[in-house]
């Protein structure tokens, strides 16, 4: 029995299909709502509105649950690789040991990127954020490949376009700190795996070589792994909402690049840090800084803390948090602000303020603190979410094209100036 809801407006009524996902979340579909009764919804930010139906990750905000194709975070994390779990996100199921062995190969084979790319990269001055020269670079890749311009190329076209950006994403990441630092860049190595890759064309210099360590490369592996996806956040709304005007797949993803690239969302990783640094600064008085946080007229917000859909606890923070504690002791970096970190946590999670509003430490709260042990400079942290969120746009853009979803167009609620005429005294 199809499941409805009522919208009762003045004299009438209006029915409206519910519609129920696989996990028991329940929708009102309201898209017949403006030509029955000429009313539309309006929902800043979106925090009530589902945009689409979508195959690929699951949250539960109240039970902390995220999982990708129904695999959870937990379990991909401890026993798969990123490499593995960027196949599962955009092709739907874990690949074969063959599958994984040709993806992984083809990934390799296209790490280099064309000379020319050089000219862009020193188009830009030294202290260009990094964020800025990857949405840049990536944007570059449809003059190279320009035939991935046409959003309507056949499913072996659109698998070579993904393959290029997951080969040269690391590759564009390592040199865009490279013009920030005023070194040469590194050539990819095709020998390492992809985040032994990332790290030598990061930190080889000319005058030293730069041996790869397993734990940082495994950290690193098991960080990107933690940010593949997260559902309709802010940048892979606007990955889907760029897509649906046929736009191709690099611009997209160029633009959902600059979305995380806001403090209030993947910028909020270089924010947790410039802010612990700060506490640290003032003396470590963490009452100071939590009491500015619940200052209504005080702009400061304690960054990495709360989330829109997590009101428990964000499973990747859980993670991450117990990663900082294994990789600071195996590296034998003993950092400050990670104390700091933990005090603030604790404060907040007995402080009234936070607890009524649900605030817990989210996915960018920790994740700095290892990125600074593992040697990666504050304004690349951004950056290697976006190497990490990476596969989980690549398959939204995917779904989205493949569902032949409408354009994004949405309605508004208009609060201007009535209709008024053109004042004599201003006639030319
Ligand atoms: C990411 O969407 C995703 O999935 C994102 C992400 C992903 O993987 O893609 O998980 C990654 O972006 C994580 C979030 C990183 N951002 C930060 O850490 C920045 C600090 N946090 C916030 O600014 C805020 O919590 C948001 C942006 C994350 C969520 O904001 P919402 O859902 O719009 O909530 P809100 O701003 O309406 O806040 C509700 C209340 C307000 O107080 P009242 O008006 O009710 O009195 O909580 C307060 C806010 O002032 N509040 C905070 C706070 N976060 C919310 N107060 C102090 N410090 C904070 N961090």
């Amino acid at each position: 029995m199809s499941d409805t809801a009522f919208i009762k407006y003045k004299d009438q009524s209006y029915e409206l299909p519910v519609v129920e996902g696989n996990e028991n979340e329940k929708a009102i579909d309201i898209s017949k709502l403006r030509g029955e009764s000429g009313l539309i919804t309006i929902d800043p930010g979106f925090k009530n509105t589902g945009s689409t139906r979508s195959a690929i990750t699951f949250l539960d905000g109240e039970k902390g649950i995220l999982r990708y194709r129904g695999y959870s975070i937990e379990d991909l994390a401890e026993k798969s690789s990123f490499i593995e779990v960027s196949y599962l996100l955009i092709y739907g199921e874990l690949p074969t040991a063959d599958q994984l062995k040709i993806y992984k190969d083809e990934i390799t084979k296209h790490t280099l990127v064309h000379e020319d790319i050089k000219k862009i990269l020193e188009g830009f001055p030294s202290n260009a954020h990094p964020m800025g020269v990857l949405s840049s670079l990536v944007t570059s890749l449809t003059a190279f490949y320009p035939k991935s311009l046409d959003p309507n190329r056949s499913s072996e076209a659109v698998d070579k376009s993904i393959i290029r950006i997951l080969a040269k994403m690391p590759t564009f990441a390592a040199w865009a700190f490279k013009n920030e630092a005023g070194h040469p860049v590194n050539y990819p190595d095709n020998k390492l795996d992809y985040c032994s890759n990332f790290l030598k064309m990061m930190f080889s210099l000319p005058t030293e070589d730069y041996e790869v360590d397993p734990v940082v490369a495994n950290a690193l592996d098991k960080l990107l792994i933690l940010h593949a996806d997260h559902e309709q956040n802010c940048s892979t709304s606007t990955v889907r909402i760029v897509g649906s005007s046929q736009a191709s797949m690099y611009v997209s993803i160029s633009a959902g690049i600059n979305a995380l690239w806001g403090p209030l969302h993947g910028g909020a990783n270089q924010a947790v840090i410039e802010m612990l640094e700060a506490i640290r600064k003032d003396g470590g008085d963490t009452k100071k800084w939590m009491a500015k946080a619940k200052d209504k007229n005080d702009p400061f917000r304690l960054m990495g803390f709360g989330h829109r859909v997590y009101k428990n606890f964000d499973p990747r923070a859980k993670i991450i948090k117990k990663a900082a504690d294994d990789v600071l002791e195996k590296l034998g970096v003993n950092d400050p602000i990670l104390d700091i970190a933990k005090g603030l946590e604790e404060e907040a999670l007995r402080d009234q303020y936070f607890v009524e509003r649900k605030l817990y430490p989210n996915v960018d709260f920790y994740s700095g603190i290892i990125y600074r042990a593992l040697g990666i400079p504050v304004d690349m942290f951004t950056v290697m979410f976006a190497i990490g969120r990476l596969p989980g746009w690549i398959a939204q853009w995917k779904e989205m094209r493949e569902n032949n979803e409408p354009i994004g167009r949405p309605r508004q609620v208009y609060t201007g100036h009535t209709q008024r005429p053109y004042p004599e005294i201003n006639k030319r």
